[in-house]
This record gives structure tokens, sequence and C-alpha cells, in this order.
């Protein structure tokens, strides 16, 4: 059977399929537990959530459903914090400050919340974990594992998914360049992870002994039986949840993705710091001869974040992060139900119809 593998009784899934968490507000606990009782994993994006928000929300979880579920946390990455760089990039958002009319915030970096949301999770007993932006040390795997919590890393390069491994996780999600949001690059520049899904995944197979999970522009089921013939034991889906009914993604948000196309993404830096895939608009092209420039993550993310809270207030999706991977054309409205339940049916259509 396509969907029993040795990562899906691992995990308790009737389907290997994960439901990206995604920082922001998109992984409502209605999505995250809807996803999970539809037999895949749902998982709360808690990257920007502070240890209190992120607990409130896996106790909203765990009142929904009685499911596996995961929660993703970023790694925190040495910030070079440099006061003459923000003071630049903030001047940059002078204009439009001045044309949503909102104040200039007096500039304070943002700690990353790591340490204290992993505390809660072992507080709440969260059974899965994911990590973005680096590899966690290899005490905290051991601390989790202790806890029986079980851990999924990223890479976004073959040497980056054998990184993982070597620390001890579980299983490596392995993000193709065609991927929607951050990119989870954590070894030199962002741009040694450009690859290809169909490029990256076999290669990342060969090289390491855990499941590993594609990502990167996989939206229906043509998508997961591709990733499963690829050696992947399964897909992290990040898009195509984006645009369900229960993802908490603005309206803005949700449809430039249902009208976009395959040409219409690019990979900035400008609203967070970081490199990430969104749909092209005015603010990435406004900012791009400064991109070298600015601060990193967070810092940047700080400073764009009242103008991108206003912007879709205002109704200005031109000033807003759309995050959406290459496959934007393949989205739809559904139910998160109606969305898994139509990517089994796909998948055992296929290999009825052509093997
Ligand atoms: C709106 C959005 C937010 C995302 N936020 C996160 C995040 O917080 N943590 C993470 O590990 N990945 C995040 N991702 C990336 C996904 O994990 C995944 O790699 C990606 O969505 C796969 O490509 P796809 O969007 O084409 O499905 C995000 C993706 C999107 C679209």
């Amino acid at each position: 059977m396509w969907n029993t593998n040795k990562f899906c009784e691992q995990l308790g899934l009737t389907y290997p399929i994960i439901q990206a968490g995604m920082a922001g507000g998109v992984t409502t606990p209605e999505l995250v537990s809807s996803v999970s009782i539809a037999g895949a994993l749902g998982t709360l994006g808690a990257g920007y959530m502070t240890a209190e928000d992120m607990t409130e929300s896996i106790i909203r979880i765990k009142q929904l459903t009685n499911h596996m579920f995961a929660v993703n946390v970023f790694i925190p990455e040495d910030n070079n914090l440099s006061s003459e760089r923000v003071a630049r990039a903030d001047r940059l958002l002078d204009s439009y400050r001045r044309d949503l009319q909102i104040k200039k915030e007096p500039f304070t970096s943002t700690p990353f919340p790591y340490d204290a949301q992993l505390e809660s999770i072992l507080e709440l007993n969260v059974p899965i974990v994911s990590f973005t932006f680096g590899v966690p040390s290899r005490e905290t795997v051991k601390e989790l594992k202790k806890n029986n919590v079980i851990t999924i890393g990223t890479a976004t390069t073959v040497e980056e998914a054998v990184i993982n491994e070597d620390r001890g996780v579980d299983a490596v999600v392995v993000q193709g360049s065609e991927a929607g949001g951050h990119r989870g690059s954590f070894t030199g520049d962002f741009s040694k992870g450009m690859v290809g899904t169909i490029a990256l995944v076999p290669q990342a197979v060969d090289q390491v002994r855990i499941p590993v999970i594609a990502a990167g522009g996989i939206m229906d089921g043509r998508g997961v039986l591709a990733s499963l013939a690829l050696g992947a034991q399964g897909v992290q889906m990040g898009t195509a949840f984006v645009t369900s009914q229960e993802s908490g993604a603005k309206v803005q948000h949700k449809e430039a993705i249902l009208k976009t196309t395959e040409s219409e993404t690019v990979v900035t830096s400008v609203f967070s710091g970081k490199p990430a895939r969104g749909i092209r608009n005015q603010f990435i092209s406004d900012l791009k001869e400064f991109e070298s420039e600015l601060p990193g993550y967070p810092d940047q993310n700080s400073l764009t974040k009242p103008i991108r809270k206003e912007a879709a207030k205002q109704n200005k999706p031109e000033w807003m992060s759309l995050w959406s991977g290459q496959a934007p054309r393949l989205s739809t409205r559904k139910s998160a139900t109606e969305l898994i339940d139509g990517i089994v049916r796909q998948v055992e259509g296929l290999i009825q119809e052509k093997w």
C-alpha cells in the first residue's frame, strides 16, 4: 500500500502527508486538528509565537483532537545586530509608514523564544517537534527523545540532511527550491540550496538512513505519488493549506495565491531579513536594490511587521508578505479534510489507472 511505511507507522499517520508548520497565524488550531483528524499530520507553526501563545494554541489543539500533531519552531541564529543597518533599513520604511499613517516605533530586537518554547513543549507532552533555520543540538534531541518526542529536521541540501541525521533527528524534511515561505538553509549562502525537489529528494534519500520528507511544489496527489516514487516516505505541503478554509492566512494572501501563476513568485529577504519565496509585489521591487544592506532575521522582520500588519488592515496586498510556492495554479478553496481526501483519491486513482 502506498500509504504504509515506517514513517507513517512511527507517527501513527494514515497518510504520509504533513501540513507544514507555518508561522504567522496560518496554522490555526482548527487547521492543525482538521488535518490530523483526516489522517495526515497537522503542524502548529510556532516560530513567531511566545511560549505563552504557543501553549494556548497547543491546549486548544488538544481540546479539538487526540490525534498526533506537531509543533514547528525556529532554531536561533547568531544575530550580528548592526544598529547602523537597522537605522538605515528603518529609514527606507518611512514612506510606507507615512502612507499608512502609522507612527515609527522605537526599534527593539526580538529574542528567539526557542528555549522557553522547548520547555513548554516538554511540559505539554507535544508528540512531534519539527525544526527549521538550523539543527537542534544533540543534547536537545536526546532530551526530547527521552521524553518520547519525535523530532523532524529541515534541510535544503544533501549536506544539511546528513547533518540532521548526525544530530539524531528521526526524519528530515528536504525542501526543494520550489517551496513557499522561508528557506530552511543553515550552511552558507542560501543559493547553494536552491535545488529543485525532483533533483534533491532522491539524492538525499541515497545519503541518509532516516526517512526523507519531500517539500516544495507538492499540491496534489500527483506530487505526493511522485515524491514517494523518488524515495521519500512522506511529503510536507505548505501553500496548498494556506488557501484552505481553516487556514488563518489573511484573505488577501489566500486570494493572491489563488490567482497567481508559476512564474510570479520570487525569493526575497526584504520582508524578514531571511530568504523566502513569495508572490512578487511592489514592496519587493521597491526594496530589491537595498536587499544586501538590510539587517538579518529577526531584525528586518521586526522592522517591517507593523507595515505588513497595517497594509493587511488597509487592504494593500502590494506591501504584504504573500508567501507561496511555485505551484499556486494548483491551489483550491477546499476545507483541509476535502483537500486531503481529494489527494488520497487522486493517488489511488493514479495507481489503479497507470500502474
Ligand atoms: C505561508 C508559509 C509559511 C511557512 N512557514 C514555515 C515555518 O514557519 N516553518 C517551516 O519549517 N516552514 C515554513 N514554510 C515552508 C514549508 O515548511 C514548506 O517547506 C513549503 O511550504 C513547501 O513548499 P510548498 O509551499 O510549495 O508546499 C512556510 C511555507 C509557507 C507557504
